[in-house]
């Protein structure tokens, strides 16, 4: 079991098995990416005090990555501070203070301890990425990827075998803010050292991390892929209306949400994409009819139905 950690415990007092070196290093996060996931991951590394500069193509793209945290952020500080708009504000502005913006990733990660990537789902893009950053970040940071489907070892494909010892998997779950667990994606060549700073890191940011193999959808979208895919099939199947079946997995199930309010949260073009690369050639998964494509989440995807970010999905928001 996961045991929580004081937040406002020191580093070091944090378990025997972490060598203090890499323990202590992690204070500089590079985050690429300013989307949801990039920039709830900045605004969470940047809320347990860590230095943070958060990367992307534009400066449009920043101000958008900014403009996330700043709404979420203020959703924190009303609970943390009712009836005091004076500490809200302050609360929000000295975690902002820790977010630098920056339109160039090799400046941006030449001091980094820990770089996170979490750009867009390709892999020749993101292969890429690496492969500059690698020439600018310090030997001894930690570089990791956010992906959700892309193998973690293929990502690191063009890099030395030094970094390659060096680059994990850290899988954040949408909202960031709020979701509590990490996955830390562990590849052949990756060192124990590395994986337990990356483990103790997700601790001091308040989140649980738990650890597993590079293996398509770690531990969390291995199992929610197939319960999603399973119910699109149940409604062309009509077997019940989707307010019947989300309904049915939240109150009898417990479940926050159910699967096609999960769907459209997470975005239909994503489980398209991530189901159509498993079945496609994800390792073990080839052909496999869990990830087989449906018709149903093709047309909606096809119409521009992409979930609450287009405005409709299975649902109209
Ligand atoms: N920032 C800060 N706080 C947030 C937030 C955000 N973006 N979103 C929600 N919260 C907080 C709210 O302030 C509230 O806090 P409180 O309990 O202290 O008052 C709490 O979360 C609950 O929010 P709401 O009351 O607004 O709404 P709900 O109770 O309906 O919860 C939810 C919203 C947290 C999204 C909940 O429905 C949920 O847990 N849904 C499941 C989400 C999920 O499964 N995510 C994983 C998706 S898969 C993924 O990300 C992997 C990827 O690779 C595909």
């Amino acid at each position: 079991m996961y045991s929580a950690i004081s937040k406002s415990a020191p580093l070091l007092a944090r378990g025997p098995s972490f060598s203090t070196t890499s323990m202590a290093s992690i204070s500089r996060i590079t985050v690429i990416g300013g989307g949801q996931m990039g920039s709830g991951i900045a605004q969470v590394a940047a809320t347990h005090k860590h230095e943070v500069t958060l990367v992307d193509v534009s400066q449009e793209a920043l101000d958008r990555g900014k403009a996330y945290m700043a709404k979420s952020l203020k959703r924190v500080a009303k609970k943390k501070h009712a009836e005091d708009e004076a500490a809200q504000s302050q609360f929000v502005a000295e975690i902002m203070s820790r977010v630098s913006l920056s339109t160039k990733p090799q400046e941006a990660v030449s001091r980094a301890d820990l770089v996170i990537e979490a750009i867009v789902e390709n892999l020749k893009v993101k292969q890429d990425l690496f492969a500059q950053l690698s020439k600018a970040a310090p030997q001894q940071a930690i570089l990791a990827s956010n992906t959700s489907s892309l193998p973690i070892g293929k990502i690191a494909e063009l890099l030395d075998s030094q970094r390659k010892q060096r680059f994990i998997g850290l899988h954040f779950f949408n909202p960031v803010p709020q979701m509590k667990l990490v996955e830390v994606v562990r590849t052949k060549e990756a060192d124990q050292e590395v994986v337990d700073s990356a483990v103790a890191w997700v601790k001091a940011i308040g989140k649980a991390p738990a650890v597993c193999k590079d293996t398509p959808g770690f531990i969390v979208n291995r199992l929610l892929l197939p319960y999603m895919m399973e119910a699109i099939r149940l409604l062309e199947r009509d077997v019940a209306s989707a307010q019947d079946i989300d309904t049915a997995m939240k109150l009898g199930a417990g479940y926050p949400m159910g699967p096609f309010e999960l769907c459209d949260y997470v975005g239909l073009d994503t489980i398209k994409f991530i189901v159509d690369g498993w079945h496609k050639d994800g390792e073990g998964l080839k052909g496999n009819p869990l990830f087989a494509s449906s018709t149903k989440l093709d047309e909606l995807v096809k119409q521009g139905r992409l979930g609450v970010k287009s405005g409709k999905g299975f649902y109209d928001y």
